[in-house]
């Protein structure tokens, strides 16, 4: 077994040799801790399917997640590893009970690390299903999300925040979480310009692992704050943005 162990270690090892050899050494280092034995199962999991050939280096390195660009051929993926340790699971476990898409949960770390996982794949398959702007979802394993990579070959999607903001991309958005709502039956959670990337001129909705069904209790007022910081930012910039805009469209007979 320790002989098998050593084997996908050094295999996966291999697998990410760019993100070692780059001169930020010291980030993967010092986040090294999201490579634990069982994400290093999983992504030999992964690598054997061949999902992706290679992890070439982190997008982004988190508090919660690291994401990583993966390489499939001349494709990009984005992979996203959750840490299994050192999180806050209070903040969390709010978002996972009472969705009655997950009712039967195992409450240790690891399980609602997996769930945690679980759940933004789901979520990013009934908003891709439903036409949202999303990335699309490609596969899932324990702690890790397997998703389209959205960007350049050179950067990855800059965030809406710092993105010149157009006038259609309200519109958009608008769209974009009424379908959401509408079609999907979810509301996000945690909308705002951190949470839009802006990928061929487009706003593409992500981060959507706290999202809820409509049918949660606290569907509403995660809606409303959802809203709220959309208006908020837009009105900000100079658009001519309404609360309203949303409210008069939404399906209210869907929420409890
Ligand atoms: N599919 C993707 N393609 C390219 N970049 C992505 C993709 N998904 C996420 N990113 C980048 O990684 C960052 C973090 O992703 P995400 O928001 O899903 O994780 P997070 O755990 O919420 O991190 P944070 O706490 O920073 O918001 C995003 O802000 C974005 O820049
Ligand atoms: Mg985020």
């Amino acid at each position: 077994m320790k002989e098998d162990l050593d084997y996908i270690y050094e295999f996966v090892n291999e697998k990410i040799k760019i993100e070692r050899r780059e001169k930020d050494y010291n980030i993967f280092k010092a986040e090294n801790d999201v490579f634990d034995r069982k994400t290093m199962l999983a992504l030999y999991d992964l690598l054997s399917h061949e999902y992706f050939d290679i992890i070439e280096f982190p997008i982004k390195i988190g508090k919660e997640a690291n994401i990583f660009r993966a390489k499939k051929g001349r494709r990009f993926l984005a992979v996203k590893i959750y840490r299994t340790s050192t999180r806050d699971f209070n903040s969390i476990i709010k978002y996972i009970e009472g969705d009655y898409r997950f009712e039967h949960f195992k409450r240790s770390t690891l399980g609602i690390v997996y769930l945690w996982a679980q759940k933004e794949f789901r979520n990013l398959s009934d908003c891709y299903q439903a036409g949202v702007l999303v990335p699309k979802p490609v596969v899932f394993r324990n702690n890790i999300v397997v998703m389209e990579y959205l960007g350049t070959s050179k950067y990855p999607a800059p965030l809406l925040k710092d993105y010149p903001v157009q006038e259609k991309f309200y519109e958009l958005i608008l769209n974009n979480m009424l379908r959401m709502v509408n079609e999907a039956g979810l509301v996000h959670g945690d909308l705002s310009e951190y949470n839009i990337v802006v990928h061929k001129e487009k706003p593409y909705i992500i981060d959507v692992s706290q999202a809820m069904p409509v049918k949660h209790p606290n569907a509403r007022s995660l809606l409303e704050r959802d809203v709220k910081n959309i208006v908020r930012f837009f009105k900000k910039k100079g658009i001519d943005a309404d609360e309203n805009d949303f409210y008069d469209k939404i399906n209210w007979g869907v929420f409890v």
